[in-house]
C-alpha cells in the first residue's frame, strides 16, 4: 500500500517527511517523493524510481527548503514505476502539490475532458488527473481566501471522481496550510506542539506526536501548524476523537535485529500473552471478550460463524474453524473476503460473521464486512491496528494487542488471531456443553503458549542449517491435517512471498490425489506430523514421500524420536492440545521461511510486488 506523510510547523520539511517515508518503507513501494513550499509561494519537488535512497541523494544534492511539505511512497496501479509517475504531483498550474492513495476509476474520462481544456499531463497517473482537476476548480474561484480555495477545490474536485482516495494536498498561494481527505484509504491526524501531521500510517509520525485522529470515510482535514479543523467533504460537521497511539516509536523500530520480520517471529511469545491477557476467567474455566457487544443470550443463539478474511487472516481463519467446531460444535465456515463480497451466501439471523485483519484496512475484507451488514448481519473485528478503519466501522470485535507489524510478511498477527479464535472457542463452548474440568484444562494450555512458543525459537540456529541444506530447492511441499492443515497453507505462504520460490500447502492425504506428482529428489515436502489423533495417516503419507525419494522436514511432537529414522530432519516442538497446535507448528515454519529467504539474498521485510495492506482492489 502507498505510503502518505504530511507536514506543516516550523521546522525543516524534507528531513520529517523523509524519516516518516523510512517508517513506511515496509508497506511496499516502488517509487518516493516530496514536495516542499516556504513563505516564497514556491513548491519544490524531488522525486525518483526506486528505493527511498535514491530519492534521500537527490534531496541531498538539490535540497527542498521549506515548513511546509507532502511526501508519498508509491505502489504502482496505474503507470509503471517512473520518476514522472511518483508522487506528488502538480496541477497545470505547477501551484498545487497532491499525493494520493487509492484509485480514481473515472480519471480517463476527467483526462479526456482536462486535456480538452488544454492541461498537459507529464505521468500516466490516475493520481495527476485529481492534482490538475483541483486545480482547475482553485483557479475557476477567485472570490475566497487561498486558504478556502483549496478547500472549495478540492471538495468540488471530490465530487466529480469515483474510486477511492486518501489525499494530502498543498498550495503555494496557501503556505503552511495543509488539506487531507478520505475515501476509502486510510488518513490519520497527528497532532504535535506548533506543528500537525499527516499520514496514512500513524507508525510514520509516532516519534513526533502519539495524539491521533483516525479520519472517517468522507472526512476532509486542513490544517496549520498550530490549529485544524475537521468537516466532512459535504461541508458538514464531523465527529472525531482524539486517541492515544497504543505503541511506542521503539516498537515501530528493528531494534537490534537485522530485519522487522525475525523480530516480530521473536516477540510472539509476548504477542501471545498479550491476546489472553486480562480474558481468561478461571472460576468460569472460560474467556471474556468484551467487545463483542453480544449478551449470553445472543451469543447462546449463534447458530452459524462466518470467518473473513485474506492470505494469512483466511489461514487463521480456516484454524479457527476447526477449534470452534471442536469446542463448541457450532457449524463454522472460511470465507475468503475477495469471494464473501460477490457471492450471495444464505445466512440466517442467527449466524454471527467474524472478519479478521491485522491491517484493519484490507479492502476486500472491508468490503465483505460492509455487505454483511448490508444484509443486516453482526459483524465483529478481530484486528490488530488499533482505529483502523475496520475496527471503527465493525459491530464490535477484540484487538489483538500485537503491536505493529511492520514485516510485510504476517508472523505474529497470525498467531495471535488464532490464540483469539481458541478463545473465542472456550467462551462458546462453556456457553453451551463443554465441561468445568475440560474448560480448566484448557486455560492451562492457553497459559503454557509463551513458554512453549520461546522454547521453539531457541532453535532458530538449528532450523537456518536445515534451511541451508536445502537452498537450492526449486519448490517446497507443505503438508498438515486437520488442525495443521491451515499450518501447512501459512507455511506455504511464507516459503512464497519472500524466497519467491513455489511453494504449496496442502492436506497430506491429498497427496494421492495429484499433488505426489511433484515429489521428486529435489522437491523437499514439510510434514507437519504432531503425536496426534491423526500422526499414523500423516506418517503414512510422509512415507509415500520417502518412497519416491522425496527429502522430507517434519515437525513433530517432542520425544517422538521415531521420526528420526522417517524423516530427514526433524524439527520438534512441546506437546500442545491440539486446538493449539497451529500456534506452535507455524513457528518452525516462519524460521524456515525467513532464514531460506535471507540465504537467497530476498528483502524479507519488503518482497518483491508486495504490501502490506491491500487497500486498493
Ligand atoms: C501474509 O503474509 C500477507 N502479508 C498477506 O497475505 C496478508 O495476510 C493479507 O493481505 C491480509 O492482510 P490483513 O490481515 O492486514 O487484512
Amino acid at each position: 500500500m502507498c505510503g502518505i506523510i504530511g507536514y506543516v510547523g516550523k521546522e525543516s520539511a524534507a528531513p520529517i517527511l523523509l524519516d516518516g517515508l523510512r517508517r513506511l518503507e515496509y508497506r511496499g513501494y516502488d517509487s518516493s517523493g516530496i514536495a516542499v513550499m516556504n513563505g516564497n509561494r514556491t513548491i519544490q519537488l524531488r522525486k525518483r524510481k526506486g528505493r527511498l535512497q535514491n530519492l534521500r541523494d537527490l534531496v541531498a544534492e538539490s535540497p527542498a527548503e521549506g515548513d511546509c511539505g507532502v511526501s508519498h511512497t508509491r505502489w504502482a496501479t496505474h503507470g509503471e514505476p517512473t520518476d514522472e509517475n511518483a508522487h506528488p504531483h502538480r496541477d497545470q498550474s505547477g501551484k498545487l502539490a497532491l499525493v494520493h492513495n487509492g484509485v480514481i476509476e473515472n480519471y480517463q474520462t476527467l483526462r479526456d475532458q482536462l486535456e480538452a481544456e488544454g492541461h498537459t499531463f507529464e505521468s500516466q497517473t490516475d493520481s495527476e488527473v485529481l492534482a490538475h482537476l483541483i486545480g482547475k476548480f482553485y483557479d475557476a474561484s477567485e472570490d475566497e481566501a487561498p486558504g478556502e480555495r483549496l478547500v472549495t477545490a478540492i471538495r468540488e474536485a471530490l465530487g466529480q471522481i469515483s474510486g477511492t482516495y486518501g489525499i494530502a494536498v498543498m498550495h503555494a498561494d496557501a503556505p503552511g496550510f495543509l488539506v487531507g481527505a478520505r475515501l476509502g484509504s486510510p488518513l490519520v491526524v497527528g497532532l504535535g506542539k506548533g506543528e500537525n501531521f499527516l499520514a496514512s500510517d500513524v507508525a510514520a509520525i509516532v516519534s513526533h506526536t502519539s495524539d491521533a485522529i483516525y479520519l472517517s470515510d468522507r472526512d476532509l482535514v486542513f490544517m496549520t501548524d498550530s490549529d485544524f479543523k475537521i468537516e466532512t467533504v459535504g461541508g458538514d460537521e464531523a465527529d472525531f476523537q482524539v486517541s492515544r497511539v497504543d505503541f511506542t516509536p521503539e516498537q515501530a523500530e528493528k531494534g537490534e535485529y537485522p530485519h522487522y520480520m525475525l523480530k516480530e517471529i521473536f516477540e510472539q511469545p509476548q504477542t501471545i500473552q498479550n491476546v489472553f491477557r486480562g480474558r481468561l476467567l478461571d472460576d468460569e474455566a472460560s474467556a471474556k471478550l468484551g467487545g463483542l457487544n453480544l449478551t449470553p443470550q445472543e451469543l447462546r443463539d449463534v447458530d452459524r460463524i462466518v470467518l473473513v478474511g485474506c492470505g494469512t487472516a483466511s489461514h487463521a481463519a480456516m484454524a479457527g474453524e476447526y477449534i470452534i467446531e471442536n469446542l463448541a460444535r457450532i457449524p463454522t465456515e472460511v470465507e475468503i473476503a475477495s469471494e464473501f463480497r460477490y457471492r450471495n451466501i444464505p445466512l440466517d439471523k442467527n449466524t454471527l460473521i467474524f472478519v479478521i485483519s491485522q491491517s484493519g484496512e484490507t479492502i476486500d475484507t472491508l468490503a465483505a464486512m460492509r455487505e454483511g451488514q448490508r444484509k443486516g448481519h453482526r459483524v465483529l473485528g478481530i484486528v490488530n491496528a488499533v482505529g483502523s478503519t475496520i475496527a471503527r466501522e465493525s459491530d464490535g470485535g477484540s484487538y489483538l494487542y500485537s503491536g505493529p507489524e511492520i514485516g510485510v510478511a504476517a508472523t505474529k498477527s497470525f498467531t495471535a488471531q488464532v490464540t483469539m479464535l481458541a478463545l473465542l472457542g472456550l467462551l462458546l463452548g462453556r456457553m453451551r456443553h463443554l465441561g468445568m474440568a475440560e474448560g480448566q484444562r484448557f486455560l492451562q494450555e492457553i497459559r503454557a503458549l509463551p513458554a512453549k512458543v520461546e522454547e521453539i525459537l531457541q532453535q532458530t540456529e538449528k532450523i537456518r542449517e536445515i534451511a541451508m541444506k536445502y537452498i537450492e530447492a526449486p519448490g517446497m511441499l507443505f503438508l498438515g491435517r486437520q488442525f495443521n492443515f491451515p499450518t501447512a497453507l501459512e507455511g506455504a505462504l511464507k516459503m512464497k512471498e519472500i524466497s519467491y520460490i513455489f511453494a504449496s500447502g496442502h492436506a497430506s492425504a491429498e497427496l494421492k490425489h495429484g499433488v505426489i506428482a511433484l515429489v521428486t529428489e529435489k522437491l523437499p515436502s514439510v510434514f507437519i506430523a504432531l503425536k496426534d489423533s491423526i500422526y499414523d495417516k500423516n506418517v503414512s503419507s510422509l512415507e509415500e514421500v520417502k518412497a519416491r525419494k522425496g527429502p522430507v522436514i517434519a515437525i513433530t511432537t517432542r520425544g517422538n524420536e521415531e521420526m528420526e529414522r522417517i524423516a530427514d530432519d526433524v524439527i520438534y516442538i512441546p506437546e500442545v492440545h491440539e486446538c493449539l497446535s497451529p500456534i506452535l507448528a507455524v513457528i518452525p515454519l516462519q524460521l524456515l521461511s525467513y532464514h531460506f529467504a535471507v540465504a537467497r539474498g530476498c528483502d524479507v521485510d519488503k518482497p518483491r510486488n508486495l504490501a502490506k495492506s491491500v487497500t486498493v482492489e
